[in-house]
């Protein structure tokens, strides 16, 4: 077989393997192995972070972070956030609202290099669409990548949700009280690995400039009317 055949093969495998969930299942509509756009964030959204994560209401902070953390507090995170040590993701609805975000922290400790944490927020009016659990299929896929061999997720008892998409993924989880450590031992990432993480990022950018050249465009065409309405206004005026 020659190269571009390899690689031909390699990519379809890697489109078809996004189609999975990351237990290996087969793509069902709905759920969260669904197709969706998921943008790689830098430093540029962190205004639209905090936004996102000011939107979460008390109770939500609280399985958040652990603690029902103040504006205040929330501001400190999203400010402390180091994009470039850590992959930092979301997905952005058509009026470029991040309606849902990602947080895979690395250390920086030789001892844990091989570990990484995850941590996730989904606006409730966009919930139950499978996006935490795309953000979660995303943060594996990035993290084999990254030579991560085990992703460590902190959940309270009663995050049903979050810790059925780490059972999903076929996590450990472990209960103490109120609180749940749950973990999952990543295989190392192979070609088809580092495929797909970079089709991801491809398609979540490119989906984020249409949004946003879509968005620019209605800016633009409102303007235009407001213009026009400012003039025919103008012009009734000074005919009466
Ligand atoms: C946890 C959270 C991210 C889930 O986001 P989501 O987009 O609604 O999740 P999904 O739609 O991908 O659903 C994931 C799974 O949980 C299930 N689920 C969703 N909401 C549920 C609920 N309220 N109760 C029980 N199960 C629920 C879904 O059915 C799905 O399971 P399935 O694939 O087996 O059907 C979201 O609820 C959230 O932002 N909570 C506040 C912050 C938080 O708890 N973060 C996690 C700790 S870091």
């Amino acid at each position: 077989m020659n190269v571009s055949k390899d690689w031909l093969k390699t990519s379809w495998q890697a489109g078809r393997d996004m189609l999975r969930t990351s237990a290996g299942q087969p793509h069902r509509p709905g759920s969260s192995s669904a197709m969706v756009p998921i943008r790689s964030l830098g430093a540029s959204h962190r205004e639209r972070v905090v936004e996102h994560l000011l939107k979460l209401e008390e109770s939500d902070r609280y399985l958040r972070f652990g603690y029902a953390a103040s504006d205040e507090q929330v501001r400190r995170y999203a400010m402390q956030l180091d994009f470039e040590r850590d992959d930092i993701f979301g997905i952005y609805n058509r009026r470029l609202e991040l309606i849902a975000m990602a947080h895979l922290a690395f250390t920086e400790l030789p001892a844990y290099k091989n570990c990484a944490e995850f941590g996730v927020s989904v606006l409730k009016k966009a919930r139950g669409r499978g996006y935490g659990g795309r953000l979660f299929d995303r943060a594996v896929i990035h993290a084999r990548t990254k030579g991560v061999s085990m992703m460590f997720i902190h959940a309270l008892s009663e995050n049903t949700a979050m810790l059925r998409i780490a059972r999903n993924a076929g996590a450990s989880i472990k209960r103490d009280g109120s609180e749940s450590e749950a973990y999952l031992q990543l295989p190392p990432a192979g070609i088809d690995t580092h495929m797909s993480s970079m089709m991801t990022d491809h398609i979540g950018e490119v989906d984020y400039l249409l949004k946003k050249q879509a968005k620019q465009f209605w800016d633009f065409l409102s303007d235009v009317q407001e213009i026009r309405r400012g003039v025919q206004e103008g012009r009734h005026q000074s005919g009466e």
